[in-house]
């Protein structure tokens, strides 16, 4: 009989209601965890696709917990419902970062819209973790793993300030790893480069200078855009027991289109 990596594991995967997260979502149920808490901001469309998930894996227990990744208490609220859900948490994944601006050239974008980046891509996963750590270490360890970007290793004109962003939340993951490796928590971080199939490709492909950049970084991808199932078996590995050495990585899986 098959083993299951993640058997009764409890996780909590931000921004899941589609894309990276969902497919992580599901992964993870399909490799054993007994509870996944899925989050996003739109409760009617987080109970569809907590239902949707049920129905695949019925030995999973999906709950739907609402909050928005851009406030505190909203992520501290998140955290303490899934330790009561889950009775503690081992895993955590932080995809989906929330941010409602496209990447564009850094005189383009208001003051305003460059403070959003920071915060949703950089400040939310600083917050998440504040309220992981001490959950994991409860539990005797665990795993994070960050959803982040190339835009962390590469520099690229239209994202100096996401970038900017990705590379902080990056470092900041190494850092943490090298702290919390005492408590048996490992952290780390997938970067893509360009997902098919998520609103994210949707949305930098809808026109602007976004559009321009993107299709020609599509381009470059010689092994074809990886798709959110291809995310989520690299997270999986990196949330499970075969990745029990591997901790303060930023693993790149772009499809070929650069070495970053
Ligand atoms: N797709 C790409 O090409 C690409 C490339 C590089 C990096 N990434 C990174 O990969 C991750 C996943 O992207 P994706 O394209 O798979 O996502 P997606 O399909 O756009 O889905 C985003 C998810 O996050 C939720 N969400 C958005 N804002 C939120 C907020 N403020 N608080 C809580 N939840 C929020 C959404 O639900 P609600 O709208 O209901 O809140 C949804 O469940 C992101 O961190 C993204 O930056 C993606």
């Amino acid at each position: 009989m098959q083993q299951h990596t993640l058997g009764g594991k409890v996780a909590l995967v931000t921004g899941s209601t589609s894309g990276v997260g969902r497919a992580t979502a599901l992964s993870f149920a399909r490799e054993g965890a007994s509870v996944v808490v899925i989050n996003g901001r739109d409760a009617e469309a987080g109970e569809r696709v907590r239902r949707d998930l049920a129905a695949r894996v019925p030995g999973t227990a999906f709950h739907f917990v609402r909050a928005d990744m851009n406030r505190r208490e909203e992520i501290a609220a998140l955290f303490e419902r899934t330790a009561e859900l889950g009775g503690g948490l081992d895993l955590f994944v932080h995809s989906g970062y929330g941010g409602s601006g496209l990447p564009d050239l850094f005189e383009s974008l208001s003051i305003e819209q460059k403070e959003d980046a920071i915060t949703a891509i950089f400040t939310s996963l600083v917050r998440c973790c504040h309220y992981a750590v001490p959950l994991l270490r409860a539990r005797g360890g665990g795993a994070i793993v960050g959803v982040i970007s190339d835009a962390a290793k590469v520099p690229t004109p239209g994202e100096s300030v996401h970038g900017g962003a990705l590379a902080g939340s990056g470092m900041f993951m190494r850092g943490l790893a090298r702290e919390v490796g005492r408590y048996q928590i490992r952290v780390n971080a997938v970067c893509p480069s360009l997902i098919r199939e998520t609103r994210n490709y949707d949305k930098v492909m809808d026109g602007g200078f976004a559009r321009q950049l993107f299709q020609k970084i599509e381009k470059r991808a010689t092994l074809g855009l990886p798709g959110p199932e291809d995310l989520a078996n690299l997270i999986t590995f990196l949330a499970g027991p075969l990745a029990a050495h591997i901790t303060g990585q930023m693993v790149s899986i772009n499809g070929g289109i650069s070495g970053a």
